[in-house]
């Protein structure tokens, strides 16, 4: 018997967590709706006693309204195909999962090693948060030739954001991985970049991958969302019991929506892949550009590990322009299609003047006076961006 081809994950995010026919009338909605609740009732006693003691073994029962019920599941389905995981876990943000992931494996008096480009309020978690608890954290290049001397007796794990935020570094998931291994550290990583579409970091090795849903997979820059990803039964019953024990909650209407972008996320990031492209290759011409960062750039210091370990690319850039400050502000400024604001992965292009503070701490990051400009490049038509940007360069260049 010829063996079937398993489905590509294109077709799998079409398929996953759609709603069952009635049984009565033999006929079901396209999308599933959102099943908002606080309270779940039961048929019987036995339905009720058969729910509790499912979740007293971990696993996804449902006794009251704070997991959430069908339009969670679902959403939960999603995440662990993309991330070839066993459960995920929902957070109201992907900060949340962060601090879900980090406060669920570490204990008191434990030591984390902290990849120094990893996303900035994580440090701040720390110093807020942590460093209360009695854990202890350090920031590396997360190379495996420097990791080894930052080791201490308590260190349990290394957390880490590939490709980086802010310069987009790239990191090598596998050999982190096999160090960790090496040492007994729990790998976890910040996968909100590759939201699982692009980057398995599971598949490479890692043992937690954590994804801001409010990013790629929500898509539309409407909603907050986080979810934490694991396939090893014993952190997933630690994950699971401290998601529980935290009382982590997300909205029904919340997860409704992540479902729905999580439908388009191939064709949107394919796009928004592509139009980056095109930007870089317009920024490349430019003589304002000192630097382009992005790992899907031939010229990135990344791309060949991009190239071995990433299925596709996104639109997030960073340039380094020769420009003071002022002129810096005024590019910003002059730019009509970009919104200034801090997020991105939503279907609009997006800009951010860099604070050259928060990349003086990147080991990757190699001084210069120049500014940076991070974008994220969107579904508009990239000839109407490359003429935004272009316009906005000569808005900096002719100040009075
Ligand atoms: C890489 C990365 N991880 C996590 C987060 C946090 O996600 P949220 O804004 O949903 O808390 C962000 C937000 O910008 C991010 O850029």
């Amino acid at each position: 018997m010829a063996e079937s081809t398993p489905l590509r994950l294109d077709t799998v995010l079409q398929h996953t967590g759609v709603a069952e026919f009635h049984p009565l009338t033999g006929a079901a909605p396209v999308a599933l709706p959102s099943l908002r609740t606080s309270t779940v009732r039961f048929k019987n006693l036995d339905a009720l006693e058969k729910a509790q003691a499912g979740k007293a073994k971990g696993e996804r029962s449902v006794t009251y309204g704070r997991v959430g019920m069908d339009t969670h599941a679902a959403l939960e389905q999603v995440f662990c195909e993309l991330e070839s995981a066993q459960r995920a876990f929902l957070a109201s943000s992907g900060l949340g999962a962060i601090t879900l992931a980090l406060l669920a494996m570490l204990d008191s008096k434990d030591h984390v090693l902290i990849a120094d480009c990893a996303y900035g309020p994580v440090r701040y978690l720390d110093k807020v948060v942590l460093g209360r608890m009695g854990i202890e954290a350090s920031y590396v290049r997360a190379r495996v030739d420097a990791l080894e001397a930052q080791l201490r007796p308590n260190t349990r794990a290394l957390y880490v954001e590939s490709p980086g935020s802010l310069l987009f570094e790239m990191l090598d998931i596998p050999a982190l991985a096999e160090f960790a291994r090496r040492h007994k550290l729990l790998l976890i990583t910040d996968n909100t970049w590759g939201s699982g579409y692009i980057y398995r970091p599971l598949d490479l090795g890692a043992d937690i991958s954590v994804v801001a849903g409010t990013k790629y997979v929500g898509g539309h820059s409407d909603l907050m969302l986080g979810a934490v990803m694991a396939k090893d039964p014993a952190i997933i019953r630690r994950l699971n019991d401290n998601h529980y024990a935290m009382g982590y909650s997300v909205s029904a209407d919340d997860a409704w929506l992540a479902m729905r972008g999580a439908r388009t996320l191939p064709l949107r990031m394919r796009q928004t892949a592509e139009n980056a492209l095109r930007v870089c290759e317009f920024l490349a011409g430019c003589k304002e550009t000192a630097r382009i960062y992005h790992p899907a750039w031939p010229a990135d210091p990344g791309h060949a590990l991009w190239q071995r370990d990433c299925t596709g690319s996104n639109g997030m850039l960073s340039v380094e322009l020769k420009l003071g400050p002022a002129a810096a502000r005024r590019f910003v400024d002059g730019l009509t299609l970009f919104g200034i604001g801090f997020s991105w992965g939503g279907f609009e292009s997006l800009v951010q003047l860099v604070d050259r503070q928060a990349i003086a701490c990147h080991g990757y990051w190699q001084a210069s006076d120049h500014a940076v400009v991070r974008m994220h490049i969107g579904l508009e038509s990239p000839d109407d961006l490359i003429a935004d940007i272009k316009n906005a360069l000569d808005l900096a260049a002719n100040h009075g």
